[in-house]
């Protein structure tokens, strides 16, 4: 028998976002094709479309961000939204309110979507659980979890410069072991079909059932780097670290930072990734990243129109169950 997967309503449309893990192709062509669409809109001089006028998105972040916070922010004032953004360590949730407390408060107050960041894994599963049947969730990054808008962002990404996924070689250098973008970016790129998923970092970085997840193993920068596409360069996560796992920042650098000189083994039509934010020096060289095969900026520009894509789908599922027309 399937498991239900919450994310989906009984059509196998998207209610919530909260992982890629059990989402098939269709979906996250969907997505990006959604997405493609409304990269337009940022370039209007009127940047704004009116699908979610009415609907109040509440951004909760209970974890620092600059690039996901303000693009979620963006995206739903460019559909026309009404956003509220809770400052967590001024709400009443400082006072000892619980989480759900929060949230039934902020369900009250008729709120239609909630997007949340949380160090804990499994929180945004956890309020999608817990939210009445017309709200939506969207994870923006939850513990080493998932980080699933992230990972679709690099997808749309990876898709204007390369077209096609299916010959694509994808290396994702650096702190594998923490990073719920890493997790996520996995299952987005063996979902659309690429060819190889290689994972590159230290032992001590590397999540020991990690090739189960369909991906190869290097230990070695220069030997995983031959002839990918894309190098997805991942910052180390002290935050998420117990205990000392590395030598020294200068010697990950030496090992595992990105140069001119190693990214030459590299297919000479490259692409640099980072999620961010990024730590010059230490996993990437500023002449790397400020250099002309980074698509670092782009990233952040695409987050818009790939959450626009993402908040309108998961409303329209949500429409549907009301009988609206948004
Ligand atoms: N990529 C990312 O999640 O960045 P922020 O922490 O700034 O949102």
């Amino acid at each position: 028998m399937r498991r239900h997967n919450i994310q989906l309503d009984k059509n196998g449309r998207l209610r919530h976002f909260l992982t890629i893990e059990g989402l098939n192709r269709k979906l996250l062509v969907e997505i990006l094709d959604t997405a493609e669409s409304f990269s337009g809109v940022t370039a209007q001089s009127i940047k704004k479309v009116p699908l979610l006028r009415g609907k109040t998105i509440v951004n909760l972040f209970f974890e620092a961000s600059t690039r996901t916070r303000t693009t979620f922010e963006l995206a739903a004032k460019r559909l026309s939204a009404d956003v509220l953004n809770i400052n967590v360590a001024a709400s009443a949730t400082s006072k000892g309110e619980s989480l759900l407390d929060t949230l039934h408060n902020l369900q009250a107050m008729h709120c239609d979507m909630f997007v949340v960041r949380h160090d804990r894994s499994g929180a945004a599963h956890f309020i999608a659980q817990h939210v009445a049947p017309h709200i939506s969730v969207i994870n923006a990054g939850d513990g080493r979890h998932a980080h699933p808008t992230q990972a679709m962002l690099d997808m749309f990404t990876i898709r204007r410069h390369k077209k096609d996924f299916a010959p694509l070689n994808i290396a994702i250098v650096g702190d594998i072991l923490h990073s719920r973008v890493a997790r996520s970016q996995i299952h987005a790129l063996t979902t659309l079909g690429v060819n190889e998923v290689r994972v590159i970092g230290p032992e001590t970085l590397m999540p020991a059932d990690v090739e189960a997840l369909g991906v190869h193993v290097h230990h070695d920068l220069r030997e995983g780097l031959r002839d990918v596409d894309v190098v997805i360069t991942l910052r180390l996560q002290h935050e998420r670290m117990r205990g000392a796992l590395l030598p020294s920042e200068h010697e990950y650098f030496r090992l595992y930072g990105l140069t001119e000189e190693k990214l030459a083994l590299a297919k000479p039509d490259v692409i640099v990734m980072h999620p961010g934010p990024i730590n010059r020096g230490v996993e990437i060289d500023s002449a790397v990243a400020d250099g002309t095969r980074s698509v670092i900026l782009e990233q952040v520009t695409h987050g818009i129109a790939v959450r626009m894509a993402i908040m309108s789908m998961a409303m329209s599922s949500r429409a549907n169950l009301e009988g609206e027309i948004i």
